[in-house]
């Protein structure tokens, strides 16, 4: 069989991130990798939802390995042009499976489409499905069976008005899932959607770092790995690794540097670090230090405290970041007359008690800016969320704001320059334009 020794890969990740996955990627190529010289690495186009490269297994492997940005990294099989279901299945009969996987292993066919003519998409993954297992009978006997839940080997379809692509996936569980996080909490940001925010707001390691909404830990975990140099997949297992085909050895080389880099990691290197968290939620606070205890990073220190009394954590500014709850998922708390934290609560006449969608938001908001001018004084905020209202809510006008998809929610990420003298009052007719200037 002609067996290629570079391939055509596309990564998909959250919209929005795609620049900063090529530039990923492109640093990913240039390390040096046990046993290679340099991976064979070009890079391809960057389109809504994701990256084109092409390069060698050691570079399909090491974007498994080491993106924080990408969902899976997908590996092309073949493309053309299509009518009807009876193309798409006679496409992917005449591909070579049998070279990549057998009939023990088991499969699963995703398949997503943009403007594709096609009545039923799910007729048109069996067929992508049967088609597989027909390839396999005929040349083996035997067919695969079908899981969905965990399978062995997952293609994917991705059908435009006129072409499909198949791909096989390399990943197995999405990138995102790290291998640390056993317990999510309420509404944890994705891996790869917090690291590629780390990316876009520019911090570096050795930038202090905050976080006051830290809940199960995503940022403080995904920058401490990144500062650390743990591979973000040191802990997880990869689709690559039930193919028939893949770089065993240079794989076993790469997986035991990474592995050697995490456990070199000391307790007294994390806590030197200059990346803080603080959540209100004592539970949430515990959850995220089993994450980060699971991640490399035992030592890092976070408090239990509410975002409106925050102060910086170090005398040299940094960046703040910070996912605050949105809509009625998660409570804010109040803090009452005496001081005291007390829930904000309200009856929908069904009588569970709820958490107050609006007044305390707003107050809270506005608290949670005022924190800011006061206290941050030459830092950089970066707030992500799908509330476009919220710089007047925090009566601040952000500098930029960068579109980002959390899942299917469209989001902002708004960077707030809190530099001494120049925080930028809203316009009169903006809400909060009594005084916004910092003290
Ligand atoms: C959307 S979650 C953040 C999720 C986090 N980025 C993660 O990945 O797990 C919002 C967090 O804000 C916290 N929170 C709510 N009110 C707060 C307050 N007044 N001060 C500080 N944290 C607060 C919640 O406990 C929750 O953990």
């Amino acid at each position: 069989m002609h067996s290629p020794t570079s391939f055509d890969f596309f990564a998909p990740c959250p919209r929005g991130l795609e620049a900063a996955l090529a530039a990923e990627l492109a640093e990913i190529a240039a390390r040096p990798y046990p046993g290679a010289a340099q991976a064979v690495f070009s890079p391809g186009a960057a389109v809504p939802g994701g990256v084109h490269f092409r390069g060698g297994w050691t570079i399909g492997m090491a974007a498994n390995l080491h993106s924080r940005i990408a969902s899976r990294v997908l590996l092309k099989i073949a493309e053309r042009a299509y009518r009807n279901e009876q193309d798409i299945y006679a496409l992917a009969a005449e591909q070579q499976w049998e070279a990549w996987f057998s009939a023990k292993e088991t499969l699963r066919v995703d398949l997503t489409a943009i403007k594709s003519p096609l009545r039923s998409l799910e007729f048109a993954t069996l067929r992508v499905k049967d088609a597989v297992c027909d390839r396999l009978r005929q040349v083996s006997g035997a067919r695969p069976n079908v899981d969905t839940v965990q399978p062995d080997v997952r293609v994917f379809a991705f059908l435009t008005a006129n072409a499909c692509t198949l791909y096989l996936d390399t990943s197995g569980e999405p990138l995102f899932k790290r291998g640390w996080r056993l317990d999510k909490g309420a509404a944890p940001l994705r891996e790869n959607l917090a690291a590629g925010i780390l990316r876009v707001a520019g911090w570096t390691p050795g930038t202090p770092l905050y976080d006051p909404m830290c809940g199960s830990g995503t940022f403080v975990a995904e920058a401490g790995q990144m500062a650390l140099g743990i591979a973000p997949g040191v802990e997880r297992r990869f689709g690559f690794e039930k193919l028939k085909q893949y770089d065993v050895s240079a794989w076993q080389a790469m997986k035991v540097e990474a592995l050697d880099a995490k456990r070199a990691v000391r307790a007294a290197t994390t806590d030197a670090l200059q990346i803080f968290g603080s959540d209100i939620s004592g539970d949430m606070l515990e959850k995220a230090r089993a994450n980060l205890a699971r991640a490399g990073l035992p030592a890092i220190a976070l408090k239990q405290l509410d975002a409106r009394v925050m102060t910086p954590p170090t005398s040299t500014p940094g960046i703040v970041i910070a996912n605050p709850p949105y809509g009625e998922r998660i409570e804010v708390r109040g803090r009452g007359p005496r001081g005291e934290i007390r829930e904000r609560e309200h009856h929908d006449g069904d009588g569970f008690r709820r958490a107050q969608p609006d007044a305390p938001d707003a107050e809270f908001f506005q608290a949670f800016g005022d924190a800011l001018k006061k206290r941050f004084s030459g830092w950089h905020a970066f707030v992500l969320t799908a509330d476009r209202k919220l710089p007047g809510l925090m009566r601040l006008r952000e500098s930029t704001k960068t579109p980002l998809f959390n899942g299917a929610l469209e989001c902002r990420l708004f960077r707030f320059d809190l530099v001494t003298g120049s925080v930028k009052p809203r316009r009169p007719s903006e809400p909060g334009t009594d005084d916004t200037r910092p003290e």
